[in-house]
Order: structure tokens, then C-alpha cells, then sequence
């Protein structure tokens, strides 16, 4: 149904905090991407949950608890390289798949994380 906003397609709050469950299992287990991140991702899978809840079109529960989002100032202590977008994008794209959601919500939902991916990156890959 095109009227609905990605936020009711992916189940509302509840499927949502189910994709980033999965999606923060991969990111722990990616070689590049974990050491960026805590041991225990509790709190930022929560975090995340509130973020793309507002993110695809549902209530604002991240900006009502933790303010405006800001998001490429909240990345800046961390690297992040061309590398890490392109890993944290392949770990939701794998969440996506788990959770079998519709290739057009899939496709439609990762252009959008993509521009916002790219747009962390704060740092140059090393030249090796
Ligand atoms: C927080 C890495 C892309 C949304 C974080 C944290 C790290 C991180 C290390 C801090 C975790 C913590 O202290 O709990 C990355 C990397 C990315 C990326 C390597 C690759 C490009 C994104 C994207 C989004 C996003 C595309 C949104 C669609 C968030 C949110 C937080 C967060 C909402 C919590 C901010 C807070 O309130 O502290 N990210 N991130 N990130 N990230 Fe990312």
C-alpha cells in the first residue's frame, strides 16, 4: 500500500526494533565496524530503534528524548571512513533480508539510509 508510510510497512515500533536487533548482531560481528562500537550495543540499538522510528515516517520519539538528532556532530568522535558506510549499509541490507521485507520497501529504505551513511563519513580510508 503506497499510503503508508515505511514506518507502519516495517510494523511500527516493534518491527523496527526488530531489524535493528539484527542489524546491531551484524555490526558486532563486522571486523571493521565493531571496534567503533561499545561491547554491549543495548543502548544504542534503543537509541536507533527511537531514531528510525521518526526517520521513516513515525512518531518523533528520538528528538523527543534526546533532542534533535544532529547526527553527522554525534558521529565526529568516531572515523568513519567510505569503508565503514559501505559496511554499516551491507550489515542493514543483510538485516533487511532476515526479516524478508518487500525489495520495494528494501530498495526504497536503503537509497535513503545510503545518503545518510555517506554523510557521516568524516574520515579518509588510508591509503594501503
Ligand atoms: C550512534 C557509528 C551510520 C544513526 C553511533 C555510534 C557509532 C556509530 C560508533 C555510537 C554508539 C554508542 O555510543 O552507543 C556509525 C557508523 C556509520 C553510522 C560507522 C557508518 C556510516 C549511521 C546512520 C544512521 C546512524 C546511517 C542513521 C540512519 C545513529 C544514531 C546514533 C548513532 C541515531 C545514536 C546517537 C546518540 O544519541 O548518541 N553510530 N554510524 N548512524 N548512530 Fe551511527
Amino acid at each position: 500500500d503506497e499510503t503508508k508510510t515505511p514506518y507502519v510497512s516495517l510494523g511500527e515500533r516493534e518491527g523496527i526494533e526488530k531489524l535493528v536487533t539484527t542489524f546491531y548482531r551484524l555490526v558486532g560481528q563486522d571486523p571493521l565496524l565493531s571496534p567503533l562500537f561499545p561491547d554491549d550495543l543495548t543502548e544504542t540499538a534503543y537509541k536507533q530503534t527511537q531514531f528510525l522510528s521518526q526517520f521513516f515516517g513515525g512518531p518523533p520519539l528520538y528528538t523527543e528524548e534526546f533532542g534533535h538528532p544532529m547526527l553527522r556532530m554525534r558521529h565526529m568522535p568516531f572515523p568513519i571512513t567510505n569503508s565503514h558506510a559501505k559496511a554499516w549499509l551491507s550489515c542493514m541490507e543483510q538485516a533487511m533480508a532476515t526479516h524478508n521485507l518487500e525489495p520495494e520497501l528494501k530498495n526504497f529504505l536503503l537509497s535513503r539510509l545510503k545518503m545518510t551513511a555517506y554523510h557521516m563519513v568524516n574520515t579518509e580510508d588510508s591509503e594501503r
